[in-house]
């Protein structure tokens, strides 16, 4: 049997990861999340966990460095890769919004600046709206932008909402439902193909 090689980012959806793999008799039994190893092999030697940022799973699964990706709607939709998406895990739900002052006034006369972790998924959201955008790439703290006038608006995932109420934002829109996604490389889906689909047998029947 081949070695199956999964990437998934460190953080609370790998922990949800491996409690969904542990269900169906995979477990890996060296990882601890305060482990600052990026490679885990599960107990039978079949299945690889390789620890590396959300936003580069696609690249890994798309150029074949990993076959399986665990990831976000939210990474997948801001930069499409050529994978097939497979499965909905239901993981790591939350919601990509329009984030801003509660009393903030839309002015369709002026550009409206939105700042961003994810530029693509701002500027497609509010070209569908017709509204013209000048669009910030920030990659972390983006609550900030309004705050300190870097721009209008934000457009960011929100999950318990915690974030934009300590910072005294609000919900303005919502674009999308997001959630955890299992992306397999094109090939290895024909070259692996009884041990992927195992796997996502397997996590089919407790999802
Ligand atoms: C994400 C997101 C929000 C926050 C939302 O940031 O960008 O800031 O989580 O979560 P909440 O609705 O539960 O408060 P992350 O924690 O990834 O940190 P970052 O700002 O450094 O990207």
């Amino acid at each position: 049997m081949d070695t199956v090689k999964i990437a998934l980012a460190k953080g609370r959806l790998a922990e949800d990861t491996i409690a969904l793999l542990k269900k169906i008799g995979i477990s890996f039994k060296e990882y601890s999340k305060k482990s600052r190893k990026l490679i885990f092999k599960d107990d039978t030697e079949r299945i690889k966990l390789v620890f590396v940022k959300s936003i580069d799973i696609p690249t890994y699964v798309e150029k074949g460095a990993v076959d399986i990706g665990i990831v976000g709607k939210d990474i997948l939709m801001e930069d499409r890769a050529d994978v097939y998406e497979i499965l909905n895990l239901n993981i790591g739900r939350c919601k990509i919004c329009v984030a801003g002052f509660e009393d903030y006034d839309f002015n369709p006369n002026k550009k409206l600046i939105v700042a961003s972790k994810y530029p693509n998924i701002a500027k497609n959201y509010f070209n569908k709206k017709g509204i013209l955008t000048d669009v910030i790439k920030i990659n972390g703290s983006v609550e900030l932008a309004p705050i300190l006038d870097l721009s209008d608006v934000i457009v960011d995932i929100v999950e318990t909402g915690n974030t934009l109420k300590e910072n005294g934002l609000v919900i303005l829109e919502e674009i999308h439902d997001i959630s955890a996604r299992l992306v397999v490389n094109k090939v290895s889906l024909k070259t692996k193909n009884d041990e992927i689909e195992g796997l996502i047998n397997g996590l089919e029947s407790i999802l």
